[in-house]
């Protein structure tokens, strides 16, 4: 693939276009924008200079450039991605939304938030909070993240189960163009067939169809009573059985998270926090909202007694927020925890239908055995997507490790297709699984994307090199 470099003149005419105080070429300055949060340190790419725009106007005169000279260009949001989403795997440019990081407007008529894209994720609720309203989106890393770049993955999280993915709030998107235009898909409109759904495209497309400058998203009425239950079970497989026939009883928590011993442990020691899991071999953290407290209790109560009755050995219920959020912050640090404990290691969220999640644990537990790997695992069990996570064994050289971690990963990967699944639920494809993504997806499924990319970005200028690959771009 053939692209020009971001030479000392293409750098003035950054300048021009954005002040000199948006554009970088320092070396250490642009270290942090050449990798996410993905553990391989393999994926990491220097870009050739980095900008930060402050408005879509700024951020399409960058594009249009790029497009006209031939520049790779990538869009970054807070880097926290786990996939390499945002890395400038073939330089060019990073374009980072970091300083178009505000509310434009609450429309509570409406129920409708209109934000810039780099606005981190939790601070959206922040602000919301005192008018009992919420954007019910809750990726793990809200504190962290932007919703650009939750938008760009379609980023899930712990509430999916009840509440759905960051796409069923995306009502409207302003969008730059792999060619430079600024576009208003969507709206703040609850129906709209007119024309195809472009924004719904854009959704999920880790910045390969554009990039996303603002977005009006929807706002539910914040629940206001909740119940969290911590339920402990003697091994993984009984705890996943029992989110599996709970799934099935057309029960819907807000959330069902599963952690196996060896995550909640990892996560604890990180945080030195503590939890009654002694002697425990998996663990669920199942959550219940809504507004009626006497319905919240008697589902809390109907989940907390299946459980029971279906091999669990305790389970602890908590309705303060100050316990709840103990537990609650074990759970999203695990990933951290084991990146700390464990840094080398593959993070992975294959998702099936609910009914195969009790298949999917013994299957892990083979690969494991196979390759004399630890798997530990944890996630989104009432969603069927689990975080099963290869850790190097501290007795292969790292040799070793190179040559069996793909090998574990694709059988991995295979049994999760087997299995009606998809080898991503949330983290997305990236440069981490385009191979394998390649190997698996149906040609003409493939096919189809080639030819939306191609007809959307004539010269592959885009985030190149992440989801698939695209032969050369046209001279
Ligand atoms: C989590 C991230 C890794 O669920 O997706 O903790
Ligand atoms: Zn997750």
């Amino acid at each position: 693939m053939k692209y020009n470099a971001v030479t000392p003149r293409i750098v003035e005419e950054l300048v021009e276009i954005l002040g000199a105080k948006n554009v970088t070429t320092d070396e250490e300055k642009m270290e942090a924008y050449s990798h996410d949060e993905t553990s391989e340190e393999e994926y990491g790419h220097m870009p050739e200079a980095v900008v930060t725009p402050i408005n879509a106007e700024q951020v399409a005169q960058v594009v249009k450039l790029a497009n006209r000279e031939r520049i790779p260009i990538t869009p970054r949001g807070a880097g926290s991605g786990l996939s390499g989403g945002c890395i400038p795997t073939f330089g060019g440019i990073s374009l980072s939304l970091e300083k178009m990081n505000k509310i434009l407007e609450v429309d509570t008529d409406n129920m409708v938030v209109v934000c810039e894209a780099g606005i981190v994720t939790n601070e959206i609720n922040e602000a919301l909070k005192d008018k009992g309203i919420w954007f019910a989106g809750y990726p793990m890393s809200l504190q962290t993240c932007f919703l650009g770049g939750n938008i760009a993955e379609n980023a899930g999280g712990g509430k999916a189960v009840k509440y759905g993915v960051t796409g069923r709030y995306v009502l409207g998107l302003e969008l730059v163009t792999p060619q430079g235009d600024i576009v208003q898909l969507g709206g703040k409109l609850a129906k709209d067939v007119t024309g195809y759904d472009l924004k719904q495209l854009v959704v999920g497309s880790e910045g390969t169809l554009g990039i996303v400058t603002k977005a009006i998203i929807k706002l539910t009425a914040l629940p206001t009573k909740s119940y969290d239950l911590l339920v402990l079970y003697e091994t993984p497989k009984q705890a996943i059985d029992a989110v599996a026939m709970i799934m099935s009883k057309g029960l819907t928590p807000t959330s069902a998270e599963f952690m196996d011993s060896v995550s909640v442990k990892a996560s604890c020691e990180y945080l030195n926090e503590s939890l009654p899991y002694q002697n425990c071999g998996a663990m669920l953290l199942i959550e219940v909202d809504g507004n009626d407290p006497d319905v919240v209790e008697a589902d809390a109560e109907a989940i907390g007694d299946l459980c029971l009755d279906n091999g669990a050995t305790e389970v602890y219920v908590a309705d303060n927020a100050t316990t709840m959020e103990r537990v609650w912050n074990v759970r999203r640090n695990i990933a951290e925890a084991f990146k700390v404990q464990s840094p080398v290691q593959s993070l992975e969220d294959i998702v099936v239908p609910i009914s195969a999640i009790p298949d999917i644990i013994p299957e892990l537990e083979k690969i494991s055995k196979k390759y004399d790997i630890a798997v530990p695992c944890y996630g989104h069990a009432g969603d069927g997507n689990l975080h099963a996570t290869l850790v190097k064994n501290p007795k292969h050289t790292m040799e070793q490790w190179h040559e069996l971690e793909p090998k574990a990963l694709q059988d991995m990967y295979d049994v999760t297709h087997r299995l009606g699944g998809k080898i991503s639920g949330e983290h997305g494809i990236g440069i981490k699984r385009k191979m394998n993504m390649a190997k698996l997806m149906d040609p003409a499924e493939m096919k189809l994307c080639k030819a939306i990319k191609k007809a959307w970005d004539p010269h592959n200028i885009m985030n190149p090199g992440k989801m698939f690959d695209i032969e050369e771009p046209e001279a």
